[in-house]
């Protein structure tokens, strides 16, 4: 292969997109409007879904796995589309992974501090996430002055997971959720988990106008438009979107393709295997 046709082989390999189920949707949906001349390739880890009460071994031995299933379909870059993994996995992948990698938080972090004015931001997200303090240190890296108030919010995900996202109980469990939030007078909300957005209304409804709500999906595609570099896509072409789960549960699919308007069409069946570290290489 000549070096020309080489470079060009390389800028059409797909993103590789991972969350634990629906929420990473959320940021394959946010790049394919950024970035409509990539290819992207997503995965949900459904078997295993949630990842939010898990172990920080266990989360970064399954983003290990699905990365592994990723770089087989030569991706070009990951993202990691879902804040626990973000939050627990992402210094080891950078570790062992050729291709770049990048998560949610950063970009999360970078928009929550762009976005507050009185200098208080409250997190939501997976109990594993809020327990690794990866948000705090974000946040506090840019700005060490913020305010910052977490709460996590396990009961949330199976809500989404079930397509309850206009209900009477899920308005209830995040009144339930978000009263500390509330007192502690912050003007900035970081949905620090990428199935949150799929709430953005009945949070609002409950939140009211005056505190502004930052998710890291958009944030998310701009730092990966970034990254990528001369490994972007050629812009004349067409990308498209192939979404993988690890275990047949498109019902829930269907809830993101509704809410986010996406386009999943026939989605694939990938078991995991158990793949260490060494697949990476
Ligand atoms: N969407 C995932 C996140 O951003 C998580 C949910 C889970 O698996 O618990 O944290």
């Amino acid at each position: 292969m000549t070096p020309s046709a080489a470079k060009r082989a390389a800028r059409a390999r797909p993103i590789g997109v991972f969350d634990s189920g629906i929420g990473g949707l959320t940021v394959a949906a946010a790049l394919r409007d950024l970035l409509p001349a990539e290819d992207i390739f997503y995965i949900g880890d459904t078997a295993r879904v949630p990842y939010g009460g898990k172990s920080a071994q266990t989360i970064e031995r399954y983003s290990i796995e699905i990365t592994a299933l990723l770089l087989a379909e030569q991706a070009k870059l990951i993202v990691v589309a879902c804040n626990t993994a973000s939050a627990l996995a992402i210094p080891r992948l950078e570790e062992l992974l050729k291709v770049p990698v990048i998560g949610v938080i950063v970009p999360g972090a970078r928009a929550a501090v762009a976005a507050t004015r009185n200098g208080r931001i409250g997190v939501i997200g997976t109990r594993a996430t809020i327990q690794s303090r990866a948000y705090e240190r974000a946040i506090h890296a840019l700005d060490a002055g913020v305010d910052i108030t977490s709460q996590p919010c396990p009961m949330l995900v199976p809500l989404i997971e079930e397509g309850w996202l206009e209900d009477a109980v899920t308005d209830q469990v995040i009144r339930r959720y978000l009263e500390k939030i509330v007192k502690a007078d912050v003007d900035t909300l970081v949905l620090g988990c990428t199935h949150y957005p799929l709430l953005r209304e009945p949070l609002k409804k409950f939140l009211g106008p005056k505190i502004t709500l930052v998710d890291s999906a958009a944030n998310c595609a701009a730092a990966v438009k970034k990254l990528l570099g001369p490994l972007a896509a050629p812009r004349n072409r067409v990308g498209r979107l192939r979404v993988a789960l690890t275990d047949s549960s498109s019902s829930f699919l269907r809830v993101a393709e509704e809410a986010l308007g996406l386009q999943v069409g026939d989605v694939e069946l990938i078991p995991v295997r158990n793949a260490g570290a060494a697949s990476l290489q």
